[in-house]
Order: C-alpha cells, then sequence, then structure tokens
C-alpha cells in the first residue's frame, strides 16, 4: 500500500458515516436511590465503528447504559434504528438485537466454557461459534474448563464470546479492559477492533490507549451531565481538554495532527504501558 492510500484509508475509516445514528439518548434522566444521577444525557451513537463513553468514576456511565437496556425506570428519549425503547422491557430490548457485557462480566463461574456459550445461543438464529472461536480459540481450548478458573481476560473474552453468538445490531460493553493485564487489555482491544467492523459499539473504557484505537467518536459525562462530544482523537490528542474532563494526561497521536506529549505523567491504571 502507498503511503498516500494508507492515509486515504485511515481518513475513510474515520470519516462520519452519512447513515443515520443507530442510537439516540436523548434527555435521559434517572433517579435511583432518591438522587438523581443522571440529568438530561443527550448524545447519538454512530451506525458504525466505536463511540466511547468517558468520564471519571461515578460519573453516570454504567447508569447510562444500563438505562438503555431499560434496567432503570427513565426521564426521556432512547430510540434504536429508529424504535423508542423507552417503555419497553428489558427482554424486548434485548431482542431487537442490543448485546451487552456489563461491568462485571457476568459470566456463570460454575459453568464450563462451553456451557457458558451454549446458554447464550439465540433463539431465532444459528449461532456464530465460527466467529467467536476465531476471535478467542482460546475459548475453544478450554472448552471444559470452569469459567471460574480462567484468567480475568479469558472471562472477559467469553463475555463477549456470549453476546457475539446472536445476531447483535449493537453492542454495550463496560470497562472490558478493567483490571487486565496489558497482554490481555490488547488481545481484547484487537477482538473488539474487528468486532466493530461488523457491529456498532458503546464502549465504556477508562484506558485511554485503547479508546485511542478503537473510538472514532467520543462522549464525555460528568456528573450526570454530557460535557463534550465529538471526535475521539481530537479529544485525546488535547492535554488540557483531556485533563479538564478526564482528569488524566493522554500521550499523543501519532498523526499530522499530533500535538506535544503533556508534561504531567498520565495515571498508571489508564496508561499502562501500550495499552
Ligand atoms: N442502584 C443505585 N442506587 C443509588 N445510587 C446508585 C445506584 N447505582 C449507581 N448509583 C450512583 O450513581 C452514580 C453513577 O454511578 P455509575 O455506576 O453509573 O458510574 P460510572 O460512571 O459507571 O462509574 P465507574 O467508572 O466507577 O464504573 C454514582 O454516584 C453511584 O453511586
Ligand atoms: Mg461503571
Amino acid at each position: 500500500m502507498t503511503y498516500q492510500s494508507s492515509v486515504d484509508q485511515v481518513v475513510a475509516d474515520r470519516a462520519p458515516t452519512a447513515t443515520e445514528p443507530i442510537l439516540r439518548v436523548s434527555g435521559l434522566t434517572v433517579t435511583l436511590g432518591g438522587s438523581a444521577i443522571l440529568h438530561g444525557v443527550t448524545f447519538d451513537v454512530a451506525a458504525t465503528g466505536v463511540t466511547a463513553l468517558l468520564g471519571r468514576n461515578g460519573v453516570g456511565k454504567t447508569t447510562t447504559v444500563k438505562s438503555v437496556l431499560g434496567l432503570h425506570p427513565i426521564g426521556g428519549v432512547v430510540s434504536f434504528a429508529g424504535t423508542d425503547l423507552s417503555t419497553l422491557p428489558t427482554h424486548r430490548i434485548a431482542r431487537l438485537g442490543i448485546g451487552y457485557v456489563p461491568e462485571d462480566r457476568a459470566v456463570f463461574a460454575g459453568l464450563t466454557v462451553e456451557e457458558n456459550l451454549r446458554l447464550a445461543e439465540p433463539a431465532r438464529a444459528a449461532p456464530r461459534y465460527d466467529f467467536v472461536y476465531e476471535l478467542f480459540p482460546v475459548l475453544r481450548e478450554r472448552a471444559r474448563q470452569p469459567a471460574g478458573t480462567l484468567s480475568g481476560g479469558e472471562q472477559q473474552m467469553l463475555a463477549l464470546g456470549r453476546v457475539l453468538l446472536g445476531p447483535a445490531r449493537l453492542l454495550l460493553i463496560d470497562e472490558p479492559t478493567k483490571g487486565l493485564s496489558p497482554k490481555y487489555a490488547g488481545q481484547v482491544a484487537l477482538a473488539l477492533g474487528r468486532i466493530a467492523q461488523q457491529v456498532p459499539i458503546l464502549l465504556v473504557e477508562q484506558n485511554l490507549a485503547v479508546v485511542r484505537r478503537m473510538a472514532r467518536d467520543a462522549v464525555v459525562l460528568d456528573m450526570g451531565r454530557v460535557v463534550h462530544t465529538g471526535d475521539a482523537r481530537d479529544l485525546l490528542a488535547d492535554p488540557s481538554l483531556t485533563n479538564r474532563l478526564l482528569g488524566v494526561s493522554a500521550a499523543p497521536v501519532h498523526s499530522t495532527t499530533a500535538k506535544p506529549a503533556p508534561a504531567a505523567a498520565p495515571a498508571a491504571d489508564l496508561e499502562a504501558g501500550a495499552w
């Protein structure tokens, strides 16, 4: 590939899509335990690629994702491919093709890898074992092993494999690299990149190196409000903005528009090694 064609490819990969957003969240309000948690959250998720949902701890990222799934009573409107989800029960929302990988991974520790996958087989479609095993060969190798004996990274692969068996139209993935070694974080991030070529992802992620490699768009929450939306790499290339919105400095993006490296050392848990 020539230099120009590779540049063209990068530009094409990151160009805004002409299609309508797959998910529109508008004026989302949520109250939990008597406390207002979300105060009119509004953002779109593009129909292709990865949209990153960012923010410090406790700002409402998980609450937002769970609200899309109908797991909390909400105010406002959540619209998926033109269908209003606000009044639908969770099982109907899931059946529309919204896959969810929660923060704690939620695999059945006492069941084998194979049993975990079998329980996640879709009711009305052929399970895509080929795709899952091609992405995560370790799941086939460890098919007979109890999921609770897998490493954290392997459990994350199993959690992703479970939602990929069915015909997902949108994936909501909450902190998939949290607590993983750089090696596993890298493997999971590479898999997410491949998955995103097939299905759009709303990705909650605190590892900014992963965000930089994966995400086209970024939405930043603070105290239950959207405080920034825009191009993810532009955000991460701006140390003062990143520091103000996320409380960390991010290393520069390697592009012609990259800005100088930030003076402050990045927070270790957010920028551990290459991932
Ligand atoms: N069931 C609940 N009842 C009361 N408050 C809750 C409940 N769930 C979450 N909260 C509060 O809502 C706020 C947002 O929580 P949430 O889990 O959405 O944040 P988050 O951005 O995902 O944080 P983290 O980065 O730590 O995962 C927090 O202050 C949390 O304590
Ligand atoms: Mg969370």
